[in-house]
């Protein structure tokens, strides 16, 4: 009997018992629900109501890479006047709030002493991060692909329409020096040296797009470990072969008065038979010449500023420069910031290293084509050193008359036998 009541008890509780839970569930997650569905009505309330911290709203705004202005958080950082101000002597809670603490860490203005341990040590907090990686992941990325794809297409195509740049004349059979060991040897240490670059390199920007659905994260950790220390490595020799290839060869390069004429019919490459002049180098390899030496130097100061982080900073002097010759307003727009927080050298360095890489090998792509399948009897120049002398008169014709004139003069000045 006292069981039955007891049951009856409990049968009539459990109903209230279960609304009371339900609505303080519900408690707890509707203005939950509030905050995170619906977008708040004014941003400057939903604001205040934080004290000062972004709502869900900046938040996503920023993600997705929106400009918000950030001046109610900027400012947040407590009253530097006051007794609690950030300067004063500590408590056991702070001088001010963490949160206004790390506001005023964040934009820069905290007045703390660091005993530093490097020279970044003393920005604790940086807010360029997000705008650098979506550049890099975006932008960059994107636009540097569509530069070496289209190059790449339009290579293809010159050699559907133009097909192999022929000798034109009878092939003699004698040949004639157009490279020594050493020149060759300094073009190879470069040239083989900036393929590994561009490889490991292109790992590094499109590896997690790219390899990681392939191959996997495991396989990829490796590969990405093993190309950051190659190219980390290779550059010296890069830097070595740069040096070489500008002492063998800057001499030659100096532009003259044949390279009017020879960029007039387009060096011959888009004719059958045209041949204009041209010395030791045409106009468009000094072109490449003086693209290598400048993009050369400037990937490898680029990469020193990487390979030694916070030590080589050059981005801020460097926009101090241009904005003083006033290039920025030539083109409408704001000088370039000259003070720049130790990480942003870094990541201006990153993203400079990459657009110069992008158009450099978009350059060199076009190098390897006519170097290799692109016209006959160039490679034996770098190969063996040994060109045939129909080639040479072809495309170096003034440059083969220097040659036999001095062996000519040799010949006149040596004893007679
Ligand atoms: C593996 C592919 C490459 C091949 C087949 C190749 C081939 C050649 C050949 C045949 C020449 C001599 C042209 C002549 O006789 O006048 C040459 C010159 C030269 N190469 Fe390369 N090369 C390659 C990669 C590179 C790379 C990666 C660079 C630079 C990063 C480079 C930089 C130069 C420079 C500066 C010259 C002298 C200027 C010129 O002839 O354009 N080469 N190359």
């Amino acid at each position: 009997m006292r069981f039955r009541l007891l049951t009856l008890l409990v049968g009539l509780l459990m109903p209230l018992s279960l609304a009371a839970q339900d609505a303080s569930i519900r408690q707890l997650t509707e203005p939950l629900a509030v905050d995170l569905g619906a977008a708040p009505v004014d941003d400057a309330d939903a604001r205040a109501a934080t004290g000062g911290a972004q709502t869900l709203d900046d938040i996503m705004a920023r993600q997705r890479g929106e400009k918000i202005d950030d001046e109610f958080r900027r400012s947040a950082t407590g009253d530097p006047d006051s007794a609690s101000a950030i300067a004063a002597q500590l408590g056991t809670l702070g001088g001010s709030s963490d949160s206004e603490l790390l506001r005023a860490m964040r934009y820069g203005s905290a007045d703390i002493t660091v005993t530093s341990r490097n020279p970044a040590a003393d920005v604790i907090m940086q807010d360029r991060g997000m705008w650098w990686l979506q550049v890099r992941q975006g932008p960059l990325a994107t636009y540097g692909a569509y530069l070496l794809g289209g190059t790449l297409i339009l290579l293809a195509l010159f050699f559907l329409i133009r097909g192999r740049i022929r000798i034109d004349g009878e092939i003699t059979g004698r040949t004639i020096t157009r490279f020594s060991s050493f020149e060759r040897f300094g073009h190879w240490l470069f040239a083989g040296s900036f393929l590994v670059l561009s490889a490991t390199g292109l790992i590094t920007l499109f590896g997690r797009t790219i390899l990681i659905p392939l191959f996997g994260k495991d396989m990829f950790a490796t590969l990405a470990l093993a190309s950051k220390w190659v190219h980390n490595n290779v550059a010296w020799a890069f830097m070595l072969g740069l040096i070489i290839v500008i002492l063998n060869w800057t001499l030659h390069n100096i532009p003259n008065r044949h390279d009017l004429k020879w960029l007039a019919v387009g060096g011959g490459l888009f004719s059958k038979g045209v041949h204009p002049p041209a010395r030791k180098f045409n106009a468009g390899q000094k072109m490449i010449f003086w693209g290598c030496v400048i993009l050369g130097l400037s990937i490898s100061a680029s990469g020193l500023s990487l390979l030694f982080p916070f030590e080589l900073p050059m981005f801020a002097k460097t926009f101090a420069l241009i904005n003083d010759i006033g290039a920025p307003g030539w083109f409408g727009l704001a000088p370039l910031p000259e003070q720049l927080a130790a990480q942003e050298e870094m990541q201006f360095a990153q993203l400079w290293h990459a657009v110069v890489a992008f158009v450099f090998m978009a350059m060199i792509f076009a190098h390897i084509y006519l170097g290799s399948i692109g016209m006959e009897g160039a490679f034996d120049a770098m190969g063996t050193g040994e060109v045939d002398e129909q080639w040479a008169r072809e495309h170096h014709g003034l440059w083969v008359q220097e040659v036999k004139a001095k062996e000519a003069a040799a010949g006149s000045a040596a004893p007679a036998e």
